[in-house]
């Protein structure tokens, strides 16, 4: 039996998973590989930390570069997290012509292209599959099992901190900080948890995605991001009486319009609290859970559902990863795919200025004749159609709130209505504005 000599960077929530699941099933994976995935050492920071996965003492060592650079290690892990030294780590090896495996979104997003281009020059691969959506096997989906298609729409639910944080919320009785921490505790969130909350996580992951469905690597500064910070027990509470749930939805829409001189429309890159309809299937996609849906112009609608984090799901994205580098390294082939084929030259992010949506608003007015006349008029002049008006009941005081659903209208063109609607004297707080998806 052939052997596999693993050097793994990081003994947290997912490393520690990864090191437990190959106690559990590195002889199944012996079993159908004919390769045995053995952990010869481990990097941490603090080598005397106590840690929920036993792993002995003897594999641990906190000089990441010595693990690397082991002379048995043939295939390295990187699970540390973070931009900077995993960067450097994944660089080290990969000069060294060891493969690396990793489940850094962040990195990836950050660095992608340096480090595919790195891999290439070094003849070694790198392996990504745990970077999106936890345990969904969705980087397979796109490089290999859809292939022969092109995208034209991706919806994504890819932070489970958020799902579960929003799913929570909707439940009702909890406040975001004591969701946090929950999600914290069941190892979900980042180290640094306002990555999740913020859409950044969502945006690392959306931008990997598109990448690979699109062929051109997404610049992340071009992605439109808004996190679920906004997002109250309120609107969850109104969009449910309007037949909507609020997620956190990451979109990657390919334009049908096709600008002059270009050969490749724009597409739509972004991430922000969507509503979707109740009877979409995206909308019963619950707590730590994931859920990509993605239509090709051949295959059509295709759904893939599963933890989108904690220990074991992505230990089990990891354990995919490592089979296919085992198979790479046994074989002294690369991949049969190579991580990133960059392969449209004119591929552009769309301006989120220019994207079309629907919209949902609530509005904080005074409760007297003339004011939604006065709303109404500055939409009727910004050309943005109402579709329905909801003054919920049972609110007293000052101001009460006024929902609106508005037809399809360019972002750029319902901001600057919106901050006319804030100005007027009868509008009491700042409006909050959603977005909704029809899918179509
Ligand atoms: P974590 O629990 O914070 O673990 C990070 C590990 O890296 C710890 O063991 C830490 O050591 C070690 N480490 C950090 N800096 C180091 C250094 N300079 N030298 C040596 N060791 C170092 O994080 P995690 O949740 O496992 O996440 C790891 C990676 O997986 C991140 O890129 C994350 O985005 C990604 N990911 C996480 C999940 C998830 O559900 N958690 C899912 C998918 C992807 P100590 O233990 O001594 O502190
Ligand atoms: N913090 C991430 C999430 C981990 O909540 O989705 C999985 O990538």
């Amino acid at each position: 039996m052939q052997q596999v000599n693993l050097g793994i960077i990081g003994g947290g929530t997912v490393g520690g998973g990864v090191f437990q699941a190959i106690q559990r099933n590195g002889e199944l994976m012996a079993s159908r590989l004919g390769i045995w995935p053995n952990v010869v050492k481990m990097a941490v920071r603090d080598v005397h930390k106590k840690r929920a996965v036993k792993i002995p003492k003897t594999l641990l060592t906190a000089d990441w570069s010595s693990v690397i650079s082991h002379p048995e290690v043939n295939l390295v892990v990187e699970l540390m997290g973070g931009t900077t030294t995993a960067r450097e780590a994944t660089l080290q090896a990969l000069k060294l012509g060891k493969p690396v495996v990793t489940a850094n979104k962040a990195l990836l997003s950050a660095h992608g292209e340096e480090l595919f281009a790195a891999a290439q020059k070094s003849g070694a691969n790198l392996y990504y599959e745990a970077s999106v959506a936890g345990g969904i096997p969705i980087i397979k989906v796109l490089r290999e099992g859809l292939i022969g298609n092109r995208i034209t729409r991706l919806y994504g639910i890819v932070n489970g901190t958020c799902n579960y944080v929003l799913t929570r919320m909707k439940l009702g009785g909890a406040d975001l900080p004591q969701v946090l921490a929950d999600a914290q505790r069941l190892g979900y969130a980042e180290a640094e948890p306002s990555l999740d909350i913020d859409g950044y996580d969502a945006m690392h992951k959306i931008g990997i995605l598109a990448s690979l469905a699109h062929g051109f690597w997404v610049n992340p500064k071009e992605i439109y991001v808004e996190g679920i910070r906004g997002v109250t027990a309120l609107d969850i509470q109104f969009a449910g009486q309007l037949g909507y749930t609020i997620k956190l939805l990451g979109i990657v829409k390919r334009n049908d319009v096709l600008p002059n001189g270009r050969t490749c429309p724009p597409i739509q890159v972004s991430v922000y609290p969507t509503l979707i309809p109740n009877t979409h299937v995206l909308a019963s996609v619950n707590h730590v859970f994931n859920a990509v849906y993605v239509r090709g112009d051949i295959v059509g609608d295709t759904l893939y559902y599963g933890r989108g984090a904690g220990q074991d799901a992505t230990a089990s994205a990891v354990l995919s990863d490592l089979a296919d580098a085992a198979l790479d390294l046994k074989h002294k082939t690369r991949s049969r795919i190579p991580p990133f084929v960059p392969h449209e030259r004119q591929g552009a992010v769309l301006a989120m200025a220019h994207v079309i949506s629907r919209y949902y608003v609530r509005l904080s007015v005074v409760d007297r004749p003339g004011t939604l006349a006065r709303i109404a008029a500055i939409l009727a002049k910004a050309r943005i159609g109402i579709s329905s008006v909801i003054q919920p009941e049972g609110h007293e005081g000052e101001s009460v709130p006024l929902i609106l659903m508005i037809h399809d209208a360019s972002n750029e063109a319902m901001q600057k209505a919106l901050e006319k609607i804030a100005r007027l004297p009868v509008v009491k707080e700042r409006p909050v504005m959603l977005r909704v998806e029809n899918f179509d």
